[in-house]
Formats: C-alpha cells, structure tokens, sequence
C-alpha cells in the first residue's frame, strides 16, 4: 500500500500518539509501508502520526534511501539524554515540512529503549545524527514538529512564507 505524508498544518501532526498494544502482522505491514514512504520520499526517518496513525512507531535509516543498509523500526520508543553529553545543533529538515529547513538544538547523545517488530527490547546509546534523527521522530509522537524548537522570528517567517505558497 502506497501511504501519503500529512503535511504541516494538518491538525492530526499535533495530536499525541498512544502506545502500540501488541505487534500484529497489521502493524508489521504498517511499518513496511512507512519504511517504503521514507525511502521513496528521500527521507531518514518518519513517525506513524506524519502518516494518519496516532501510535507510537516509528522509521529511521540514516544511511539514506540510496544505501538502505540501516534502517530501524521502534515500538514505543522513549529517550532519556545521556548525561553530559552537551548538545549539538543541526539543520533539519522534515517530510511534513516541505521546503523548509532550520537548525535546532538537541541532546549530543541520547539512550533509546524500545521494542522491535519481533517484540525484543531495544536498550543502546545513539549519538550523531542517529541521535537527531531520534529525537526528531519521537517528538512527532508527542505532536511536536522541529519548527516548533525554532525562533519566533524564525517561525513567523516561515508562516508568512507556506501562507504566501497557500494563496492565503
Ligand atoms: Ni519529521
């Protein structure tokens, strides 16, 4: 199934995502789809809510669609900063967001513990950008989207901007 990514202002972006029960072969196809979505729109990660499905999955492979050599699925994901560590800023980008980038701050490092499609614990430390990429996609699980870590100049132009592109 070919799935579309919901864009920004669309309100069910901002809603918060319940955790996954159980993994059903419904949930394992999900996943699939949604690896499948990141990849054909040259993406390194996507969360389930960006997707219409308000639960707690998510997608990373920071190889990038060419290589394909890492990709992720995480059940219930939590992040907790590895203490420290210090912060890093990088210039991110979002399938939701079309067209737009920014730089955001975010923990260096950060410890992820999650389940995987086979049901076994995920317990690792992540840092670079997989640890951006994390950060970025468990933030769409609470309706946060990286524009929302930007300055309120920052943002007012890009408003100005996507309502100049909507005719509004
Ligand atoms: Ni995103």
């Amino acid at each position: 199934m070919s799935l579309t990514i919901l864009t920004y202002p669309d309100p069910r972006l901002k809603r918060v995502s319940q955790p996954v029960q159980a993994v059903t072969p419904e949930l394992r196809q999900l996943a699939a789809d949604m690896a499948e979505a990141m990849y054909r729109a040259d993406g390194i990660g996507l969360a389930a809510p960006q997707i219409g499905e308000a639960i707690r999955l998510i997608v990373v492979d920071v190889t990038g669609p060419e290589q394909r050599s890492g990709l992720m699925t995480l059940v219930n994901p939590r992040l907790t900063p590895v203490p420290g560590s210090g912060s890093v800023q990088t210039e991110e980008g979002c399938l939701s967001v079309p067209d737009y980038r920014s730089k955001v701050k975010r923990h260096a490092k950060v410890r992820l513990e999650a389940q995987d499609l086979d049901g076994n614990p995920v317990d690792m430390e992540c840092e670079g950008l997989l640890a951006v990429c994390l950060q970025h996609e468990v933030d769409h699980l609470e309706g946060t989207l990286f524009i929302d870590h930007i300055s309120h100049l920052k943002r007012s132009l890009f408003e100005d901007k996507l309502r100049k592109r909507m005719g509004r």
